[in-house]
């Protein structure tokens, strides 16, 4: 399986608009665990987990930063810890914290960035270390994929056989970064997740438009452009989660030191989505969409095979453009607030 980093060289922080606009509505959530986390003694960490390239998160290490600020008595040090994969693009993360006019490192001499290139589902940090945790859009990435799906490249799109393969992988995962996480956070310290999800009705927003890219793929196929071999190899290791599944390990008493505060899964919105409805313009809502989708699936799918990569970007442009309303959707997350007790 290909590393399911995001596109490099900062395209995944200029497309992600859709992410940060959605992970906006855990704000009143991100607030709540802001006001109600432990702060202990000495230098704080604080980790914003599946990091990227690091745009995204800036509003909201800033906002824990802050918040832990008029908090504490007197100033403290804090190390804001960015995690991802070993392959993913820290360079663009580390030139945009020192350039951005947003970066949370203006203005506060006593903030410190670091990064982590390991994967979330192993251990990451000392014990009891952790003061906040966040992650927005990372934690339905699974760590590996038990099989390629035959008939799609998107896991919700699974046949039975297959869709329970995945279902085990991303348990365990989910298990994993929970355990992982109950050692490294300080008592009384609390995690924010935005994670994809399905809603009650099994929606996620996304099966539109993955329907439209597994048949712009078909399509290349049956023309020659693709191989059968090569598109029958192509799944994007990311599974949105069930409300069950979230929380199945809480239910069971696996976890006894983490206790799941707050649990919302509801739709968000989508920012292309809205653009288009306010302007009207189909072919910037194609080249949104086609910009989210190649910044965040393309690696997963292409590799580094950027003639395939063009190719499809063109005609799957083409395809949004002509019916944009086919695939537009708000976007399903599910929002979680973790609290570690004693
Ligand atoms: C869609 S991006 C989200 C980036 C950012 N948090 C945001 O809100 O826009 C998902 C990120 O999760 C990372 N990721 C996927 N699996 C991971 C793992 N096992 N450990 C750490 N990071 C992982 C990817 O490399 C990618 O950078």
């Amino acid at each position: 399986m290909l590393e399911p980093v995001m596109e490099g060289r900062g395209f995944y922080n200029q497309h992600s608009e859709l992410q940060a606009r959605s992970a906006a509505e855990a704000d009143a959530v991100l607030d709540r665990a802001l006001a109600a986390v432990a702060i202990p003694p000495g230098p704080l960490t604080i980790a914003d987990f599946g990091s990227s390239q690091g745009h995204n998160s800036l509003r909201q290490m800033a906002r824990a930063l802050d918040r832990l600020a008029e908090r504490s008595a007197e100033r403290r040090d804090v190390m804001v810890v960015h995690t991802d994969l070993p392959h993913s693009d820290f360079t663009s993360l580390f030139v945009m914290l020192e350039t951005a006019a947003d970066s949370y490192r203006r203005g506060r001499d006593h903030v410190f960035a670091s990064a982590i290139g390991r994967s979330f589902y192993e251990r990451l940090l000392p014990a009891e270390s952790l003061t906040f945790g966040w992650s927005a859009f990372a934690l339905h990435w699974m760590s590996a994929l038990p099989l390629a799906l035959r008939k799609h490249i998107w896991p919700v799109e699974a046949a039975p056989d297959e869709a329970k393969a995945l279902a085990e992988v991303s348990s365990a995962d989910w298990r994993n970064f929970l355990a992982h996480r109950a050692e490294e956070m300080v008592v009384g310290g609390q995690l924010v997740l935005v994670i994809g999800a399905l809603d009650k009705n099994g929606a996620t927003g996304l099966e539109p438009m993955m329907d439209l890219a597994n048949g712009v793929l078909a399509a290349l196929v049956a023309e020659g452009k693709l191989g059968a071999d090569a598109y029958a190899a192509m799944t994007i290791p990311s599974r949105p989660r069930t409300e069950n599944e979230f929380t199945a390990p809480f239910d069971n008493g696996e976890l006894p030191t983490l206790a799941l505060a707050e649990l919302m899964i509801a739709e968000t919105p989508n920012a292309a989505m809205l653009r288009w409805q306010q302007s009207g313009d189909a072919a910037l809502f194609a080249a949104d969409i086609t910009g989210f989708f190649i910044a965040a699936f393309g690696p997963s799918l292409f590799g580094d095979n950027t003639a395939l990569r063009d190719l499809f970007t063109s005609r799957f442009t083409a395809a949004i453009a002509l019916a944009p309303g086919e695939i537009a959707r708000p976007l399903v997350t599910a929002t979680l607030r973790i609290v570690r007790g004693a």
